[in-house]
């Protein structure tokens, strides 16, 4: 027996987007976004040079209910046509979280529905399969402004980390270098299009975890030695070219602690196709894409990466997730919390502490 269709309404506030949208699961397992808004704070945040909390939530406050309203009607589906809400309940800024997570619960009791409070990350995990027909199990690179972090994704709630960064995640290490080099917030975009005119040869930069043999990433040396070097930069061709060292840096080490996942990944799943997924806002980065296809290529692994609206932040993936948990009988209760912390692999994250990096604590 096929599971039942669902069409579920999505909401994404847990960093600086707001976001609504409707997402059709058929019986058959074929995936339709009937409408996808994201409404971006980069404006409201840029002057303070990275997302400041209280305006966020503030901003969410705002704009939720008309972005809500207006993936219903690009969508064309009425609150009597949805079979579910799917808020994201973390991990993120908890008060953002709490915005869309409330007017989540408010829309789901006031019109009887069930309520599904998704975990950002599983979101992200599941976005590749918002544009292509993926199926489980492959191996995820969640590479974003929050997280980075290797995963075996089985199906949903069936994640095993196979590695985490130990310090910054990529688009952190991305945004900090940026801001070393004068670019503006975010950091990421407008350092990939820097490095466009620069040589990515011209400045060696140091390698992590080397000798190690975990998946796990370290971007703590290399933000040390970009913010060293771009202290004694000369010339606008200089910076260009820092700019690219560093973009080509973080890429071989995303590349090259991939390789070690897929060949663990490749040993466990002997005989069985081997599909590899990146995902996360860094995945929109032109270099880190044909590193990480190169990487799959060679080790036989089928690549595949969501179209670039679902890279960054969005509420398709928190439907997307939302209305697969609804098709194997999951939902929550309208007290379910709103999680400043929530890893996605909880066993993994009890068993080894030790991957509880940055000054403010990762949000994973
Ligand atoms: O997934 P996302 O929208 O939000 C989080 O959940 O963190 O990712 C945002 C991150 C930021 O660090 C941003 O600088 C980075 O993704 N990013 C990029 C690019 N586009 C976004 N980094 C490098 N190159 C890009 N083109
Ligand atoms: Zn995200």
């Amino acid at each position: 027996m096929s599971p039942i269709p669902q069409t579920v309404l999505g909401l994404e506030t847990s960093c600086d987007e707001t976001a609504a949208a409707v997402v059709r699961l058929a019986g058959d397992g074929a995936v339709e976004v009937l409408s996808s808004v994201v409404a971006s704070q980069i404006a409201a945040h840029a002057p303070f040079g990275g997302v400041v909390p209280e305006i966020a939530a503030r901003a969410h406050v705002e704009v939720i209910e008309a972005i809500a309203e207006r993936a219903l009607a690009e969508a064309g589906v009425g609150y009597a046509e949805l079979t579910g809400v799917a808020a994201t309940a973390g991990p993120g800024l908890v008060g953002g979280v709490m915005v869309g997570l409330s007017f989540g619960k408010a829309a789901a009791l006031a019109r009887g529905l069930p309520l599904v409070a998704v975990n950002h990350l599983e979101g992200h995990a599941l976005s590749a399969r918002l544009a292509a027909r993926l199926a489980y199990p492959f191996l995820l690179l969640l590479v974003s402004g929050g997280h980075c972090q290797l995963l075996e994704v089985a199906g949903v709630g069936a994640c095993r980390r196979l590695g985490s960064t130990i310090d910054d995640a990529a688009g952190e290490a991305f945004d900090k270098i940026a801001k070393t080099l004068g670019l503006p917030y975010p950091g990421g975009p407008a350092l990939e299009r820097l490095a466009e005119a620069g040589d990515p040869d011209r400045f060696p930069l140091p390698r992590a975890l080397l000798g190690r043999k975990d998946c796990d990433f370290s971007f703590s040396g290399l933000k040390t030695a970009a913010a060293r070097l771009a202290e004694g930069l000369a010339s606008d061709q200089e910076r260009a070219d820092l700019a690219a060292s560093v973009q080509a840096a973080i890429a071989r080490q995303l590349a090259e602690r991939s390789e070690r996942a897929m060949a663990l990944y490749a040993r466990e799943h002997e005989g069985r196709d081997l599909r590899f997924v990146v995902a996360g806002g860094v995945a929109a980065n032109a270099t880190v894409r044909r590193r990480l296809t190169e990487a799959a290529t060679a080790r036989g692994f089928a690549f595949t990466a969501p179209p670039l609206a679902y890279c960054t932040d969005n509420a398709a993936m928190i439907a997307l997730a939302g209305a697969e948990r609804l098709a194997a009988g999951l939902s929550d209760s309208l007290d379910a919390p709103a999680r400043p912390r929530w890893p996605l692999d909880e066993a993994a994250a009890r068993a080894s502490p030790t991957h509880v990096p940055g000054r403010k604590g990762a949000k994973a």
